[in-house]
């Protein structure tokens, strides 16, 4: 064996680090180096304490391996990072012997698991969606009947009031089932079963009537839209009645952010070569829609949350607009993103697979 060792341990995408047996480090991999953000030069000789702190995951297990000379191993720890984004790594540590079997030191390997956790709170999150839409479905159809029956009712009621109050009162009833029924109009949507039915279709048609929907039930207020759209985007199989739904939740979203006035942008282009995060191994070509808005934009601790159903922050919101166009886009193999651009507002990201029929 005449190649050199740290040669060879830098080429490993595994991060290695080697303690002796006070815990002070040895030796550090390149990889190792990368992922807890150290140089190897200037952290050799240092406690492990010193050099991570010692509520860091790393310290635990050197310090358990260091006291028990036994394997430790912790999975899926948060490491926070300052230039790069955070990671989540497996971290396991063996215990090293001396020739008289002494207890030496420990080496840690550690494991890039940011991936696989990714991919599975995904998996995770379509199951949730899945078994609610179930749920809702069944709901939806035994309030909704007799829902009509309490409408006329109270049609009735206020058609025959002796005094204000009573048809007041009457209007109200009639008003706020009309707002349950608007709920459960949005609920339906996962009662027509979760089948996507494909037909080539003319993604800017389809914005266009969007726009031309919503333009309706924004007259009076002072939005500007500006579309920028692909014109050689060729027609994409898509479900047209469920990708509509989609637009028109991420549009009306857009415009009652704006309270008034601003500016709608709807961007549309393809991506040759872009693989879509959260499908390992689907690497084609996508077709990607930006809607963007002048809005207030959406605080980060939001984000997280915006796609549980019934999360809403609007008064007269329910909450689903969002996870339906989540379902409907997982549906088509998409994937729907928040965010928050740097030039302000909120931009509503969707890529969709760019598949046609020929
Ligand atoms: N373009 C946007 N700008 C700011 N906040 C948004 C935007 N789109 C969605 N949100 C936030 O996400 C929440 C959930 O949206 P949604 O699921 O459509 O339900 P709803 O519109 O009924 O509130 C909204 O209440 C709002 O807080
Ligand atoms: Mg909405």
């Amino acid at each position: 064996m005449t190649r050199d060792l740290t040669g060879i341990l830098d080429a490993v995408l595994a991060g290695i680090v080697v303690l002796d047996r006070d815990g002070r480090l040895e030796l550090a991999n390149t990889a190792a180096a990368r992922m807890l953000e150290v140089s190897p030069a200037s952290a050799h000789g240092r406690q492990v304490e010193t050099l991570l702190g010692p509520a860091h995951a790393l310290t635990r297990v050197a310090r358990e391996v260091l006291a028990s000379g036994r394997s430790a191993t912790e999975n899926e720890c948060p490491v926070e990072r300052r230039f790069e984004p955070d990671l989540a790594v497996d971290i396991s540590g063996a215990p090293l012997f001396d020739a008289a079997g002494q207890l030496d030191g420990a080496v840690v390997f550690l494991r890039d698991a940011t991936l696989q956790r990714d991919l599975q709170r995904l998996v995770v999150d379509r199951e949730h969606l899945s078994a609610f839409g179930h749920i809702a479905a069944g709901v939806a159809h035994e309030v909704k009947n007799p829902l009509g029956g309490i409408r006329g009712a109270a049609e009735i009621l206020g058609s025959r009031a002796a005094d204000a109050k009573t048809a007041d009162t009457a209007e109200l009833i009639v008003r706020e089932v009309d707002r349950i029924a608007t709920l459960l109009d949005d609920l339906m949507v996962f009662a027509r079963g979760d089948a996507v039915q494909r037909t080539p279709t003319n993604i800017h048609r389809v914005l266009d009537e969007v726009l031309e929907l919503v333009a309706h039930e924004a007259l009076g207020r002072e939005i500007a839209v500006e579309r920028e759209f692909d014109p050689s985007i060729p027609e994409v199989l898509l479900d047209r009645d469920r990708i509509t739904q989609v637009f028109l939740n991420l549009i009306r979203n857009a415009v009652q952010a704006m309270d008034g006035h601003g500016t709608l942008t709807i961007r549309t282009r393809m991506r040759l070569d872009r693989r879509m995060t959260g499908h390992a191994g689907d690497a084609g070509p996508t077709l990607r829609v930006e809607i963007h808005d002048s809005g207030p934009g959406i605080p980060s601790e939001l984000l997280g949350q915006l796609a549980t159903p019934f999360f809403t922050t609007r008064s007269d919101g329910t909450g689903l607009g969002l996870a339906v166009s989540r379902h409907w886009i997982a549906a088509h193999d998409g994937l729907l993103q928040l965010t928050s651009p740097e030039d302000g507002g909120a931009c509503a990201q969707v890529d969709l697979p760019l598949r046609t029929a020929s």
